[in-house]
């Protein structure tokens, strides 16, 4: 029985004139109101179809949250319960960031923007403990706007506005708020002390992304980035050692190696490593003659579907958690930290889940995807 049809002939009742609820009341149809039958088996079948889409619906919803439910129990029982206990991030993103905060263990990497285009200011992002936030880069005119899209540029979201100067105006707060008496007595003189004040030798990372025309944004952030660099606190690379400061640029996106590499004496912009790309060490290959390591890279990330696959409710298969594992344990040989982005997001007990046994293996850091913005949202509602 097709909806249309009973609905267009119900429109056609209900034109002014020849529709019942035009006739005075009291009024009994006659032979003449063929249509009336129609109008109310029209009626009828409206309801009974959003009757029933309404309770498929319900039935779907009813069902995902049973078989999230069980997949959760099935999880926690099975792999993680025992690994866990005192990181209890079952409940939310919040406590997820909160606990990881109060162990010095906050790997997260939180984007710049959440969904709705609104910048998540700097202060909340370090005291939400995000080690690592992400950015894309435009250029335009002798600025580097930061957005999620190009079409969502606003002149005053820029480098310079959103990161530049408050990181410069917080570290010299920090700096010089050690310099009172009271400070701790065992401070090295030269040490410049980081924004986490649960571990201020935790460095914050700047992950840059480089998404339209790279080889611009890169002779343009060079120059941005001189007033951290003139104050000393970013971490770079002298020509034979990696010096750790309270900041460190990593880039990622369309970056060529190259322009990392042809600084060779003094480095203070890292690269972004193929996870998937790397080799493993031995003694024809040591870690300072591979392509990369901590000299030129800071994280190895890869693509969490390409290098580890999908996982589903049944959990990790065995050969997913070897994968891992190799991938870990070699990023970790050449000294660099491993992220892989685009982990599963929902439902949130399957993310909590991928996120638990990606920490238990020895993941340095787990960004949270754009598009689901669960970590934004915690940010915008812990300070509102
Ligand atoms: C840190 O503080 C000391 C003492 O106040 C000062 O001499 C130094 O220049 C400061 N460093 C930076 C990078 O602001
Ligand atoms: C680079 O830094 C390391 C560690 O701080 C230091 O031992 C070395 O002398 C530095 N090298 C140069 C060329 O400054």
């Amino acid at each position: 029985m097709s909806s249309r049809r009973w609905t267009s002939s119900a429109q056609e009742l209900l034109t002014p004139g020849t529709g019942p609820e035009r006739k005075p009341p009291g009024f009994v149809p006659t032979k003449n109101c063929n249509p009336c039958p129609f109008l109310k088996r029209a009626l009828y079948s409206r309801t009974a179809q959003r009757f029933c889409w309404a309770l498929l619906i319900v039935f779907a919803i009813f069902k995902l949250l049973s078989l999230a439910q069980k997949g959760d129990k099935l999880y926690f029982r099975e792999h993680a319960a025992s690994y866990f206990q005192s990181l209890d991030i079952l409940e939310n993103e919040y406590s997820v960031v909160s606990h990881w905060t109060t162990h010095d263990i906050i790997p997260v990497t939180c984007y710049s923007h959440n969904a709705h285009g609104r910048h998540v200011s700097l202060q909340s992002a370090i005291s939400s403990g995000c080690m690592s936030i992400e950015m894309k880069l435009f250029p335009s005119g002798n600025d580097l706007l930061i957005g999620p899209i190009p079409d969502m540029l606003s002149r005053e979201l820029n480098l310079r506005n959103l990161y530049i100067d408050p990181l410069l105006r917080m570290l010299r707060e920090v700096n010089t708020s050690l310099e009172t008496p009271h400070s701790d007595a065992n401070r090295n003189e030269d040490e410049i002390l980081g924004l986490f004040t649960n571990d201020p030798t935790q460095t914050l990372v700047l992950l840059i992304d480089f998404d339209a025309d790279p080889d611009r944004v890169w002779s343009q952030l060079l120059p941005y980035l001189e007033p951290l660099r003139e104050a000393g606190f970013l971490s770079y690379f002298n020509g034979s050692a990696v010096v750790h400061g309270p900041l460190t640029i990593v880039t990622t996106g369309n970056v060529p190696l190259y322009r990392v590499l042809e600084r060779s004496t003094f480095r203070d912009v890292f690269y972004d490593a193929p996870l998937m790309e790397i080799l493993p060490v031995s003694s024809q290959n040591p870690p300072q003659n591979s392509e990369y390591n901590s000299r030129n890279s800071y994280y190895a990330s890869a693509h969490f579907r390409t290098a580890v696959g999908s996982v589903d409710f049944n959990g990790f298969s065995e050969s997913q958690l070897s994968n891992v594992r190799q991938q870990v344990q070699l990023a970790h040989a050449h000294g660099l930290k491993v992220r892989y982005w685009g982990t599963p997001t929902w439902p949130h007990e399957l993310r909590n889940y991928v996120r638990r046994i990606l920490i238990r293996e020895g993941v340095d850091i787990i960004t949270v995807d754009e598009a689901s913005q669960p970590h934004q949202t915690t940010l915008e509602s812990r300070n509102d």
